[in-house]
């Protein structure tokens, strides 16, 4: 089924977002037309600190060009950027990191862009569990989009016809035997993940870790099971993702497949979003996964 007969089947109820979903698979598209592994660094540092790449530009530019042709959108927040972007619109507002994982470009690994859409006009004081969608991206070999608006996960492939749909109702099971532990930096400060990857090791889990959230995340919703984790460290007590970004729209994909998401105590779909680059732990992923690393504490 393509993309357009999709959204009308499924969203005859809401067309504004069947419209927005549009656009937002139109940057997509647009996007992963545009990824060049020669783009080099520039000089400028994002708000949290990372060397943006042109690409990291680029897809920003993409993703804003794109969007502002929505009518109905309200805010842009993105995480090459350091503040929101206001619009006339008062459907939507719509947060994305255009290319997570942008530093892996130059080696020919898999990239993505996460998104997430909130009702309204803003996004400050409320949580992940408000969000009327989230889509997440993956360039790699060929391009797919796995996508919710909170009934059932749905995964998109980009062919020369455009959006088709591949698989309809994407679960994650409760229990599982891969693993994606991120920050392994953090083993020297932090014990409690040290002891939690001894674990993972111990009872003979899969690793399957690539350095970039989305396709490692990815590879939970194909397999349908899994963990990532991207835990604290001394160096870095909130972790390095950021809660509007990245973390909140993936924790609301992976609860609408029957995972599960939390920063080790409270879930990550009812965090408070206080300040737009804000960062947390992550644990995500089959629910049984994540309850056993909660109880190691990391
Ligand atoms: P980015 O948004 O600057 O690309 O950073 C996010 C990426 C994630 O995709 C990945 O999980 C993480 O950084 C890996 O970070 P590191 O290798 O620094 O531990
Ligand atoms: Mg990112």
């Amino acid at each position: 089924m393509q993309l357009r007969d999709f959204l009308q089947n499924k969203l005859s109820d809401k067309p504004d977002l069947a419209e927005l979903f549009l656009y937002l698979f139109e940057s997509v598209k647009k996007i992963s037309e545009s990824i060049d592994i020669t783009k080099s660094k520039t000089d400028h540092l994002n708000e949290s600190g990372d060397t943006q790449l042109e690409m990291d530009v680029l897809a920003d530019v993409i993703m804003h060009d794109t969007l502002m042709s929505y009518s109905g959108l309200s805010l842009l927040a993105s995480e090459e950027r350091s503040e929101t972007v206001i619009f006339n619109g008062n459907k939507f507002s719509v947060v994305y990191d255009p290319l997570d994982g942008s530093s892996l470009i130059d080696a020919n690994f898999a990239i993505g862009t996460i998104v997430g859409v909130f009702p309204g006009t803003n996004i400050e004081g409320r949580t992940a569990r408000e969000m009327s969608a989230a889509m997440i991206a993956v360039y790699g070999p060929l391009t797919t989009v796995v996508m919710s608006f909170g009934q059932g996960v749905y995964e998109f492939l980009l062919k020369d016809s455009g959006f088709e749909l591949v698989k309809s109702d994407i679960k994650i099971e409760s229990d599982g035997k891969y693993f994606a532990p991120g920050n392994l930096r953090a083993c020297t400060s932090n014990k409690a993940y040290k002891r939690l990857l001894d674990h993972w090791i111990e009872n003979q889990f899969t690793l399957r870790y690539s350095g970039g959230m989305v396709p490692d995340i990815n590879h939970i919703f194909t397999k349908g099971e899994g963990i990532f984790a991207y835990p604290k460290s001394e160096d870095m007590p909130e972790g390095k993702l950021r809660l509007l970004y990245e973390c909140g729209p993936m924790a609301y994909l992976v609860e609408n497949a029957g995972g599960k998401a939390t920063n080790g105590h409270i879930n990550i779909l009812d965090i408070p979003i206080k300040d737009l680059h804000q960062k947390t732990p992550i644990l995500i992923g089959s629910k049984a996964l994540v309850d056993l690393a909660m109880q190691f504490e990391v």
